[in-house]
């Protein structure tokens, strides 16, 4: 237990702060969030709100959410303890028929949020004033990155049109679970600028095209968590990336760029993964 407590605190990069702990003989996660409580308290609406979805393979739930409690310095939820293997695991750990079921589970849920998307126009502006707030804060000057941040700006000058409704809001592997019951289980859902389907999509390609939640796994694991993500690949992202490919390609680069004030000075490794993305991205656009 103690050994579980530890891992679950340092899975946390957010500054949140998670503990475990047993109640009535059940096993409780509690989560206390200091930062953006308002933020905060929506996500948590999010993930209680969430409604079952049946697919071709896993059945995907989000983690209930039993308590909140509002104070006024932090803001603290408890759900459940759920014994599954976490998305970035499966990629060095999960063979070719957790692959194809992974596969079919996130091609359900992208058709599906996306069915339930009404087209809306949005505004570029939104996207500008989000470029301009990372360029003021990121100090390393990457030449990449800069470059990213004015082609960014460009796309944005365009007329886009989103399917606006229902998203997870941070769909990175290590917000997955998946239980011996065939349950896909969401947690960790954030409330974004813009409530896209599009903004899951650009994260699973974060991690299916980039190799986010194993940029620090050595070559080996790496190798294997790549070739899991080429067999696992939702198809759904390549075509629903062609119905929108100007708003993809913005938000995609916007999701990657909203990466960069944040790393560490130390983060070599953060530093290179995001130069290698952002390059990739600008020569296939
Ligand atoms: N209810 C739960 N049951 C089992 N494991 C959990 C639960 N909640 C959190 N965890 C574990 O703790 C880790 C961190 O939790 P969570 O993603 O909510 O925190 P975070 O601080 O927002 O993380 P990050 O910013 O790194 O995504 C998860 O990746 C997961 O492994
Ligand atoms: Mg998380």
């Amino acid at each position: 237990m103690d050994k579980l407590n530890k891992k679950i605190q340092e899975a946390s990069h957010s500054g949140a702060k998670l503990c475990l702990e047993r109640h009535d003989g059940k096993f409780v996660v509690t989560k206390r969030v200091y930062d953006s409580i308002e933020r905060a308290e929506k996500s948590i609406k999010k993930q209680s709100e969430f409604n079952e979805m049946r697919t071709g393979a896993y059945k995907i739930c989000s983690i209930p959410v039993s308590t909140v409690t509002r104070e006024s310095d932090y803001l603290e939820f408890t759900m459940p303890f759920v014994d599954g293997i976490g998305g970035d695991v499966i990629t060095h750990k999960g063979n070719k028929a957790v692959a194809d079921s992974l596969r079919v589970t996130l091609n359900g849920y992208l058709l599906n949020a996306l069915s339930r998307g009404k087209e809306e126009i949005v505004p570029g502006e939104i996207f500008a004033k989000k470029l301009v707030d990372i360029k003021a804060n990121y100090a390393e000057r990457s030449p990449v990155v800069l470059e990213a941040i004015e082609s960014a700006l460009q796309l944005s000058k365009q007329e886009l049109i989103f399917p606006i409704g229902y998203c997870h809001g941070d769909l990175t592997l290590s917000n997955i679970k998946v239980t011996l019951d065939n349950k896909l289980f969401l947690f960790d859902f954030l409330d974004g600028f813009i409530e896209t389907p599009l903004q899951d999509l650009v994260k699973l390609k974060q991690d299916f095209d980039y190799g986010w939640s194993f940029r620090h796994e050595n070559p080996n694991l790496a190798l294997k968590g790549r070739m899991f993500c080429e067999s696992a690949y939702p198809d759904m992202i390549t075509t629903i990336s062609r119905l929108y490919k100007k708003e993809v390609e913005l938000l995609e680069l916007v999701n990657l760029l909203r990466i960069a004030p944040y790393i560490k000075s130390s983060d070599k490794i953060t530093q290179n993964w995001l130069d290698k993305s952002l390059s990739k991205n600008l020569q296939k656009n």
